[in-house]
Formats: C-alpha cells, structure tokens, sequence
C-alpha cells in the first residue's frame, strides 16, 4: 500500500487528543490549546525541564482570572469547591488542572499509537474495523497493549507480604503495569492483540485509591477516536521506524509514519 493514500504522521496527530478532550472541560481557549498540548507532553518526558512550570504558570494565570469571573466549565466547578468547609485556593485549583493535563497528555495520545503499530504488524486493523460490534472490546484491548504508564511508585508504610515476599516498611516499590498486563496467569496468549477478548482485567488506569480518576473520559475519547480512524481509512500502515520518547515512567512514541487507504466517499 505504499503507493498513494494519506501519508502522516499519527504520533504527532495524536499529540492533539487529549487537548481535544480537556480544553472544551477546562474551557481553555482555543487558540492556546495546540501550546498547551506540546508542553503538556514535554514535560512529561525528559526532554524539556522548563515545560512543567511554563505549563503551571499559564493554568495558575488562567485560573486567577476565572476566580474573578466563573464560568460554569471544570475551573468553575473547582473553583466553587470545598474540602473540609474551606474553599480551594486559585493555586490548588491550578495544580488539579496541571495534574489532569499532565496525567492525560502522554497517556491518552499513546494507546492509538501503539495500537496501530500492532494491528500493521499483525495486520488486524481492517478485521477490527469491519468489527463495530468489538469497539468496546477492542478499546480495552488497545489500553492493556499499550500500558502508557508503564509503572506507579510506592513506599511501603508497613512490612508488606508480596507473592510470599516480606518488603519491609519503608521500601520503594517499583510496581510495573505494562508486565502484569502481559501477565500469562490473568491473560490467555498474553503477546497477542486480540480484539474481542473478555475478560479482560488489565491494570492500565492503575488500581486502588489512586485509580485513574480521567478512567472513563480515556475509553470514551478512544472509542471516538477508533470510530473516527475506521471511518476514514480502510487501511492504515506504518511506513516508516518509530522514534521513541525518552522517559521512565511513559512507553511512549514521538514520531510515527504512516500510510492510510481512505475510504471511497459515499455516492450519492
Ligand atoms: C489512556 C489514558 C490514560 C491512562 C493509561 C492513565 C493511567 C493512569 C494511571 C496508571 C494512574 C495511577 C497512577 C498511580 O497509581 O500512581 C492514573 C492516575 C491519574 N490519572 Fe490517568 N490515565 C489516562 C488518562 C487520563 C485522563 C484523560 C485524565 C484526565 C482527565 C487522567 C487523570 C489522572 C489523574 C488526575 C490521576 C491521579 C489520580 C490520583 O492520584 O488519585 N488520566 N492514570
């Protein structure tokens, strides 16, 4: 399929989505929101130490000026919040609105990417697309496949009993979700990306107190997303090498060339 078609890069088409999703929730201005993606995802990874406070101070601006004015978008509803009967300060309004861009902007515009890099490897994209009946499946699927957080950190605030393993108080503990999500005793055949597979109990968003609180806002936005990219192209194949973001703690991709077959428009 190397001849004709759209030739793009979905890595960095995809750096848009998770602005897509939080800028109309935050009600953050249209025009400011293609910036505010690429810092978001520098400073996310390693490659810019000055994104993070660039990000901070233009939320820490916009949420001062809100305080003013509220509108009735997330910044409004947090801004008109309590805990424990005291109102949130502008500056702890800002850093919750940091904290969902940060936590949103590298995870959310890799699960495309890594799911597209495998349904062209295995050829299964056109099989998942002629399939609309498995988009809820399959975005479950494409979330274990991807594991963007490809691990949390913990420290152990008392002796804790692992697989017959005592950590003892204290310990950092490195808990890695992109391998319990290859996990061969919870997922049949756990190196294949299988659509339709149920159940599918994987650890992408995390577990426990600090579950993914953007959970549900990530599935609706992929299934959109897969809709929209099935819609437009019959195909879709990576046509060139990856290259990889620099980070710890996110297994993600900067740059991906691919090559869609878009669909023939309907006739009318
Ligand atoms: C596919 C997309 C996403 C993945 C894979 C993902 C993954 C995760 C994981 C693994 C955690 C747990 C971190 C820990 O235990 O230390 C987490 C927490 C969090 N996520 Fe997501 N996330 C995604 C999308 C989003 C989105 C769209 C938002 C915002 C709307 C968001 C906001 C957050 C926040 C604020 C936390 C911290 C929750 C807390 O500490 O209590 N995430 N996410």
């Amino acid at each position: 399929m190397r001849k004709g078609g759209d030739s793009f890069d979905l890595a960095r088409a995809m750096r848009e989505l998770p602005l897509a999703v939080l800028g109309p929730l935050l009600g953050l201005p249209e025009g400011d929101r293609p910036h505010l993606g690429r810092l978001a995802i520098a400073a996310s990874s390693d490659d810019d130490p000055d994104a993070e406070g660039a990000l901070f101070a233009y939320l820490d601006g916009l949420v001062r000026e809100r305080a003013r004015e509220r509108g009735d978008d997330l910044v409004g509803t947090m801004l008109g919040m309590r805990h424990e009967g005291v109102r949130l300060t502008p500056s702890a309004v800002a850093a919750n609105c940091h904290r969902l861009l940060l936590a949103a902007a590298v995870t959310l515009s890799q699960v495309p990417v890594a799911t597209v890099m495998e349904l062209s490897d295995n050829g299964g994209y056109a099989a998942w697309a002629a399939r609309p009946d498995l988009l809820g499946s399959g975005v479950e699927e494409s979330l274990r496949w991807a594991s963007p957080t490809r691990c949390v950190v913990r420290t152990t605030r008392c002796p804790v009993e692992l697989s017959g393993v005592v950590v003892p108080e204290g310990q950092v503990v490195v808990a890695v979700l992109a391998s319990a999500n290859r996990d061969r005793r919870v997922f049949a055949d756990p190196d294949r990306f299988d659509v339709g597979r149920r159940p599918n109990r994987h650890l992408a968003f995390g577990t426990g107190a600090h579950h993914c609180v953007g959970a549900d806002v990530a599935r609706f936005a992929l299934g959109l997303l897969f809709t929209e990219l099935f819609a437009a192209y019959a195909r879709l194949e990576v046509v060139g090498q990856p290259v990889r973001m620099r980070s710890v703690f996110v297994d993600g991709v900067t740059s991906l060339p691919v090559q869609g077959r878009p669909r023939r428009a309907p006739r009318c």
